[in-house]
């Protein structure tokens, strides 16, 4: 089962930075990441905040969001 990356279509889109890695780790691992974008997900307080399955990332970083995402693709 695909791990799920929830994120806010609006805000994300004001951080082209963690933008790209979203887009760069669904390229990286096509069959193993989708990525759902909400039109809000009530994290406007927390930009740019990403969900990974349950977990709440709020002010994520790329280099944060890469690793809690491989960390989650590619157990140790
Ligand atoms: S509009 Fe982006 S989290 Fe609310």
């Amino acid at each position: 089962m695909p791990l799920q990356i929830t994120i806010c279509r609006l805000c994300i889109r004001s951080r082209p930075d963690v933008l790209r890695m979203v887009a760069q780790l669904a390229a990286a691992f096509p069959e193993k990441l989708i990525v759902v974008e909400l039109e809000c997900m009530a994290a406007c307080d927390d930009v740019p905040a990403v969900m990974i399955e349950t977990d709440y990332f709020p002010q994520v970083t790329p280099p944060g969001l890469e690793r809690a995402v491989r960390e989650r693709l590619i157990p140790a």
